[in-house]
């Protein structure tokens, strides 16, 4: 994807997302170089259970994890980040071959590509810049490759796809990685609101920065008029559809520009930035097993606050 393509989806989304009834925008927009830098520091915070949960999850099951696979495997990462938890994959395999980390960010891409080949220097690592949601196909290489096919979906991101997006991309993951692949997907599971809600909001206020980001980079990038002063970040736990909603609430009826397009607030009218759907076991299973996969492992944490799965086709 190129800068002026890139410029252009975002320009099309914004208008799409702050025209429409209720506002909304998809979460991969908060995806800059500074909403990048400030998820790392959210990744950290006191509050946030999901990384280290899932990064201690991963190091007690990587053997388990890895059984069967074999050697000269390629692993391909959804979504890849800063690929903090793609070594103790790598280095549970029995030398892997391919590593190819999918991220629409350049940052986070050309930062994970660059950590990966110095901690495994035999390994070929094909970073692909690019919307995990709208991949057609992998490089040529994976595609091509004899070896087994590993897909790596941490962090929850699952659970930032609604319902139809998770299907389409569970098929679509399927048939990229094709007959004989593993697909491990951690995946955050349903718990108290009191250790929810903090987890979205924190104390130092780095979740509302990273949320406030999006109307700052819609100034910068689409000529918007958005005042951050007038917004404020809200967590909401919708427990009928099981998720943390993320809001930015207009403090006050305004008006705004976006692209050439006037956008009007009413006080307390929100735009809905990104949901975490949290799924049960069970109910994570059930949506596998419509596009397709077959459940080959679960692994969770002692104090059951997050899940590691391996799909199996
Ligand atoms: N996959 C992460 C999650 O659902 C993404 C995330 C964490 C996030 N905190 C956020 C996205 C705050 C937007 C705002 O937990």
């Amino acid at each position: 994807m190129n800068a002026p393509t890139l410029h252009g989806a975002f320009a099309r989304a914004a208008v799409a997302g702050l025209t429409s009834d209720p506002k909304a925008l998809s979460p991969k927009w908060l995806y800059d170089a500074r909403g990048a830098g400030l998820f790392e520091a959210i990744t950290d915070l006191p509050e946030y259970y999901p990384t280290r949960t899932e990064i201690a999850l991963l190091r007690a099951c990587a053997d388990e994890l890895v059984a069967g696979i074999g050697v000269d495997a390629a692993v391909v990462e959804f979504g890849a980040g800063s690929s903090l938890k793609t070594p103790i994959l790598l280095g549970a395999l029995e030398r892997p071959a391919i590593y190819a980390p999918i991220d629409i960010s350049e940052t986070y891409l050309e930062q994970s590509a660059g950590g990966i080949r110095a901690r495994f220097p035999d390994l070929t690592v094909r970073p692909v810049l690019g919307d995990f949601m709208r991949l057609a196909a992998l490089p040529q290489q994976v595609m091509a490759h004899e070896g087994p096919k590993v897909g790596f979906f941490p962090g929850s991101t699952i659970g930032n796809l609604d319902p139809d997006a998770m299907h389409a991309f569970l098929c679509s993951a399927r048939t990229l990685l094709g007959e004989g692949a593993r697909f491990i997907v951690g995946v955050d599971v349903p718990k108290s609101a009191d250790i929810l809600i903090p987890a979205y909001d924190d104390a130092q206020g780095v979740t509302a920065a990273f949320n406030l980001n999006l109307l700052q980079r819609m100034n910068t990038e689409l000529g918007a008029d958005f005042d951050l002063d007038a917004f404020r970040h809200e967590a909401r736990w919708n427990a009928a559809a099981s998720r943390v909603e993320m809001h930015l609430v207009s403090k006050l009826a305004q008006k705004v520009r976006v692209h050439g397009v006037t956008v009007a607030f009413q006080t307390g009218e929100s735009i809905h930035t990104e949901s975490s759907c949290k799924l049960s076991p069970e109910a994570f299973l059930a949506r596998a097993e419509k596009a397709g996969w077959r459940s080959g492992g679960l692994w969770r944490d002692p104090q059951n606050l997050f899940s590691i799965h391996r799909l199996i086709i």
